[in-house]
C-alpha cells in the first residue's frame, strides 16, 4: 500500500525537482477561463513561459492581453482553471515562495498622510520585520534619503514609484514582479528606475516586469514574452528576436512607375511630390533598388540601414491579428511604418 502510495507520487515530485533547478518561473497551458454572458472566455491559453534565475524577464501585450491575470496566478492570487504555474520550483501560491518574491502593483495605493519611512515601516510590519535601519538605507538606495519624513501626498509619481520599489525590496526578495514600473513617469525618472532594476538583476534578483514602455523593455530587458488574447505570440531572448532589420533608400525626382515597380510584399514604397522613400528588409539588396531608380532618373539622398526594434516586433506579433488596435498601437510606439505605406 505504501509502495504503491510512493509509486503515484514519484513522477510528478521528480518533475517538480527537475524545474526548481532550472526555471525561476514557469507555467505549462496555463489556462484561465471566465464565463461571461455570451459563454466561456479563456482570457489566458495555453501558456507556456519560461524565466530563468536572474535574468530581467519583460511580459508584454496590448490592454486586455492577460498579463495582470497571469501575473496574480502566479502570486497566488487567483487560481488557473487548468495548467501548471510554478515560482521557484513550487506550485504558485506556496507560502514559503511568497517571502521570496515581491509585487509592485501598476497604481499602488498608499495612504496619503504617511510619510515614505512610515510607509516602509508599516510594509516592514506585514513582514514581520522591525528594522528601521534597514527601511532608511532602502530609501537611500532609491534616492529618497531627504524626503523619508514628507508625507506621500507630496510626492512626486516618480517618487511614490520609488518608494514603491524600495518597499518590494524589504523581504529581499529572489524575484520581483513589477507591473508598468515606469508606466506616466518624466525621461529621467524612467533612467533611474531603469538603473535600479538593472542593479537588482546585478545582484542575482529575477526581474518580471509587465510593461506598455517598449523603449524601456528593449534597454534592459534579457528576454521576453508577447502575449495577445491570452495566448504567447512570440517569447526569446531579445538578440534572436531582433534579428532581421531593414533598410530605408530615399531619393528625389521619381516617378509613381519606378515607385510602382518596387513596391513589393514586403517592401513599403512611399512618394510624395517625387520623393520617394522604400522601406525593404535587410535581406534583400538595396543595390537593385539603388539601380532601379537612378535608371529612372531618380537622385539617391540617403541608404539607411535600421535595426529591428521592439516596437517592429511587437506589432507584427500583435498588429496583423488586430487591425484597428494596430493602428493605435503604431501611434503608441511612434512607428514610422505608416508614413513608408
Ligand atoms: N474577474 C474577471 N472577470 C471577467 N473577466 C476578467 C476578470 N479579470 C480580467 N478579466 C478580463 O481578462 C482579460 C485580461 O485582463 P488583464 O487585466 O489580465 O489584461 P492586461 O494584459 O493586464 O491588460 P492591461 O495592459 O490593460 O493592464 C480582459 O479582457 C479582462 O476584461
Ligand atoms: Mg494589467
Amino acid at each position: 500500500m505504501h509502495l504503491h502510495f510512493v509509486g503515484i507520487l514519484a513522477p510528478a515530485l521528480l518533475r517538480l525537482e527537475d524545474q526548481s533547478l532550472n526555471l525561476a518561473i514557469e507555467t505549462r497551458t496555463l489556462t484561465k477561463t471566465y464565463k461571461s454572458r455570451s459563454g466561456a472566455i479563456n482570457v489566458v491559453h495555453n501558456l507556456d513561459l519560461q524565466v530563468e534565475p536572474g535574468e530581467i524577464f519583460g511580459f508584454l501585450g496590448p490592454n486586455g492581453a492577460g498579463k495582470t491575470t497571469t501575473i496574480k496566478i502566479l502570486l497566488g492570487v487567483i487560481y488557473q482553471t487548468s495548467g501548471e504555474a510554478y515560482v521557484l520550483g513550487k506550485e504558485a501560491g506556496d507560502i514559503e515562495v511568497h517571502k521570496q518574491i515581491s509585487y509592485l502593483p501598476e497604481k499602488p495605493y498608499y495612504y496619503e498622510h504617511m510619510t515614505g519611512m512610515e510607509i516602509m515601516q508599516f510594509y516592514a510590519s506585514l513582514f514581520g520585520i522591525k528594522d528601521d535601519d534597514k527601511c532608511r538605507k532602502l530609501l537611500d538606495r532609491v534616492n529618497l534619503g531627504n524626503d523619508m519624513n514628507r508625507p506621500i501626498s507630496q510626492y512626486s509619481k516618480g517618487m511614490q514609484q520609488r518608494v514603491g520599489l524600495a518597499q518590494s525590496l524589504l523581504n529581499d526578495p529572489q524575484i520581483l514582479f513589477l507591473d508598468e514600473p515606469t508606466g506616466g513617469l518624466d525621461p529621467i525618472a524612467h533612467i533611474e528606475i531603469r538603473d535600479l532594476i538593472l542593479q537588482f538583476r546585478d545582484e542575482g534578483k529575477t526581474v518580471f516586469i509587465s510593461s506598455h514602455e517598449l523603449s524601456d523593455v528593449e534597454r534592459i530587458c534579457d528576454r521576453v514574452a508577447i502575449i495577445n488574447k491570452g495566448e504567447i505570440v512570440a517569447q526569446g531572448r531579445l538578440e534572436d528576436l531582433l534579428v532581421g532589420g531593414r533598410i530605408e533608400v530615399t531619393a528625389n525626382n521619381c516617378t509613381d512607375e519606378v515607385a510602382a515597380s518596387l513596391r513589393g510584399e514586403d517592401t513599403l514604397v512611399s512618394i510624395n511630390h517625387g520623393r520617394m522613400i522604400v522601406d525593404l528588409p535587410d535581406s534583400l539588396s538595396p543595390n537593385e533598388v539603388v539601380l532601379k531608380i537612378q535608371t529612372a532618373g531618380g537622385e539617391i539622398v540617403s541608404v539607411i540601414p535600421r535595426r529591428k526594434r521592439l516596437e517592429d516586433l511587437f506589432l507584427e506579433a500583435v498588429g496583423k491579428d488586430n487591425k484597428a488596435k494596430g493602428r493605435q498601437l503604431k501611434s503608441m510606439v511612434g512607428s514610422t511604418e505608416e508614413a513608408a505605406s
